[in-house]
């Protein structure tokens, strides 16, 4: 017995040392102490054996049995161990690789330009306004001497807002309702420029957005006439479009000015020849005029002692112009190829 044992006890040890994985091992344990082992089988014998020899056998089959704990366990951490070897392995990083290089944002061409004419007309001593783009009927309209029987006014051009209890709300048709805000905010002198949203019923298509932006100006004061507004928009135009251009203006109505006009700019292309740019030669891109004096009056200005200007641009319709921007949907679809030919213009 003690022979069978001590063998039984190193057969289990080499075995032990042998298996390749954790069911090897488990399988030679079942081998060598299963209940049909030749271990297991000596130690259910002991009780025939007369005492002595049953203590002295009995201790050593105790010491073998440990032997083969001691050789599992140790054959078993060392399992354990290759086994977080190798998963340590494959989730190794290579902190020699180069990075991969996060991408620049890059401003929207909206508001490159945006802040290209606010700089311009900051640098001329103005100051930025802001207004609501939900705005009411009196300062989208009333304030600005826009009759109620006017087209503007319809369902068919605005965008009105239900809200419960205040029937009149709309979304703000042009930023020249942050005039109206501005004047009866402060007493004059004003001098501001106020870039936004305005919102107008349209169909989309390649010149015609239902949302775009304007930057709206305002200057009143003590003596001012229409010869300050030409020179203010002659001195911007220079400096957004080059000192080469010229500027022209033509006769046009808006309520709230009087006179009105339109503002051409030589175009920065062709120069005033003609070209697929402009068509001919001349780049219409503002509406302005001298405040009319019932606007005045209407935010609580003494029209006798006080004259303005004002004008309104469409931001979008620059940044079509400056980039050679054929369909103005792609300055609100947000296609990352469109926008990411804009990282690092400004
Ligand atoms: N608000 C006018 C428009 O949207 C532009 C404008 C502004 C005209 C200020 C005159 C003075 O067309």
């Amino acid at each position: 017995m003690r022979t069978v044992l001590r063998a039984e006890r190193d057969r289990g040890i080499s075995l032990y040392q042998r298996a390749e994985d954790l069911e090897s091992l488990e399988a030679a344990q079942t081998v060598v102490l299963g209940r049909k082992s030749a271990f297991s089988e000596i130690q259910r014998s002991l009780g025939a054996l007369d005492p002595d020899e049953r203590r002295d056998v009995g201790k050593i089959a105790n010491e073998a049995r440990q032997a083969l704990t001691e050789a599992f366990d140790t054959r078993r951490s060392a399992m354990d161990a290759i086994v977080e070897t190798a998963l340590l392995a494959a989730d190794a990083m290579d902190l020699s690789l180069p990075g991969r290089r996060a991408r620049h944002g890059s401003f929207h061409p909206l508001t490159i330009v945006e802040r290209e004419l606010v700089q311009v007309f900051t640098s001329l001593g103005f100051k930025v306004a802001e207004g609501p783009e939900i705005e009411d009927d009196w300062h989208n309209f009333q304030a600005l001497n826009i009759p109620p029987d006017h087209p503007a006014r319809t369902m068919k051009d605005s965008l009105y807002v239900s809200v419960p209890g205040h029937p009149e709300l709309l979304l703000r048709t042009e930023t020249s309702a942050v005039q109206i805000r501005t004047m009866q905010s402060q007493p004059p002198p004003v001098y501001i420029v106020a870039p936004g949203r305005v919102f107008r019923r349209e169909t989309p298509d390649a010149t015609h957005s239902p949302v775009f932006h304007q930057l709206e100006g305002l200057a009143v004061d003590e003596g001012i006439t229409f010869a300050d507004l030409k020179g203010t928009l002659e001195a911007a135009v220079k400096a957004l479009f080059g000192q080469d251009r010229r500027v022209r203006l033509g006769p046009a109505f808006f309520p709230f000015v009087e006179p009105g006009c339109e503002v051409g700019v030589s175009c920065f292309r062709c120069d005033g020849v003609g070209c697929t740019v402009c068509g001919s030669g001349w780049i219409e891109l503002l509406g302005a005029g001298m405040v009319h004096p019932q606007v005045l009056e209407n935010c609580g200005y003494d029209s006798e002692r006080y004259t303005g200007f004002a004008f309104g641009m469409g931001i979008d319709r620059v940044a079509l112009l400056k980039y050679a921007i054929p369909d103005i949907r792609m300055l609100f679809d947000g296609d990352m190829r469109f926008l990411a030919q804009f990282e690092g213009v400004a």
